[in-house]
């Protein structure tokens, strides 16, 4: 399925959407500036700002000009997870008759020149936008060692350069709260589990009790599963209502491209968990969850 709502949260969609937005709003292309603000725009040197953190500098171009120049929304810091699809993206504004090339800093490697890669490393392409105007180095399946500063340039004269940082990540499954918990008879498992994943490629999230995967349509019933997903992380998050002790165990998160985590469940009633309580010092935790649903409880019947 594929809503709305994803693909506005879709990164990939929502930058090209962003990238939209002020080309189709502005229409750069025929935009004649008045007289007076053009005067004001700087004439004979080119716009060289602000240096990123690493110390390399981006050469703009003029902007509102017939020249070549970046679009100032291009992201300058890029995030990828080891494994999945890096996504460098360039945004150049009257390009003309000029090349867009891509260099890694490392080692001065041209890695892409217009559509045409230079590098035997079959992982780097660039994808071409005509409508959006990007160039887009694509590194897939991206590596830890890929990490580091690239750099779109365009054979102007004098040549523009953008700067662009690449983080990569290994995409991790972490299950919120201990390690272990203990859960009062009756009451609700609930689970919840967040995968950094920046990346629109984030793969299904399985859960599985004791290596047994979950089977959310049991005759059991009352399993279920809230599944959000951002930009940037998805979380899973596992309910399974009237916990008997059959459901104890050892419970895994495990992302398709990430590795899995766990947590163990122990369901105990009321008298078990004094005992724990002198064992573990955890004992509040069932009381505490007893009360809360005795309390739902009696407000469900009051309605
Ligand atoms: C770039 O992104 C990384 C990872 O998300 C972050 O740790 C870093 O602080 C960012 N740097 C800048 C200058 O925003
Ligand atoms: C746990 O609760 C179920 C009903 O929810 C009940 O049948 C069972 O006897 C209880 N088990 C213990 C050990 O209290
Ligand atoms: C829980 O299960 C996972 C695999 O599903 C395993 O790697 C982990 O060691 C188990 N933990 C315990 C405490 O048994």
């Amino acid at each position: 399925m594929y809503s709305t709502r994803n693909f506005i949260r879709d990164p990939m969609m929502l930058a090209v959407l962003l990238a939209l937005i002020p080309a189709t709003c502005s229409g750069e292309d025929s935009l004649e500036l008045p007289m007076s603000l053009a005067a004001s725009t700087p004439y004979n040197s080119l716009e060289e700002s602000d240096v990123a953190q690493s110390g390399h500098h981006i050469i703009w171009g003029r902007p509102n000009t017939k020249d070549a120049y970046f679009d100032d929304m291009t992201p300058t810091n890029v995030t990828a997870v080891v494994g999945q699809t890096a996504r460098l993206p360039c945004r150049v504004i009257n390009l003309g008759q000029k090349d867009v090339t891509w260099i890694r800093k490392r080692d001065i490697h041209i890695l892409t020149l217009g559509v045409s890669t230079y590098t035997s490393d079959a992982r780097f392409t660039v994808v071409r936008n005509r409508k959006t105007k990007e160039w887009i180095l694509q590194i897939s399946p991206v590596a830890f060692r890929d990490a580091g500063v690239y750099e779109c340039q365009v054979s102007t004269s004098p040549k523009i350069s953008l700067p662009v940082t690449l983080n990569v990540e290994v995409q991790q499954a972490r299950i919120q709260g201990p390690s272990e918990v203990y859960i009062q008879n009756g009451s609700t498992i609930s689970l919840t589990c967040v995968v950094n994943t920046h990346s629109e490629n984030v793969g299904a999230v399985s859960w599985f009790r004791n290596a047994n995967s979950l089977d959310y349509d049991s005759p059991r019933g009352g399993v279920s599963l809230e599944i959000e997903k951002t930009p940037i992380r998805t979380t899973s998050k596992l309910f399974i209502t009237r916990a008997i002790r059959a459901d104890s165990g050892n419970y895994t998160c495990a992302p398709e491209f990430a590795d899995a985590a766990f947590v163990i469940v122990h369901v105990v009633n009321g008298e078990e968990s004094a005992a724990v309580q002198t064992g573990e010092g955890v004992a509040l935790v069932p009381r505490l969850q007893c009360a809360v649903v005795g309390l739902a409880l009696l407000l469900a019947a009051a309605r």
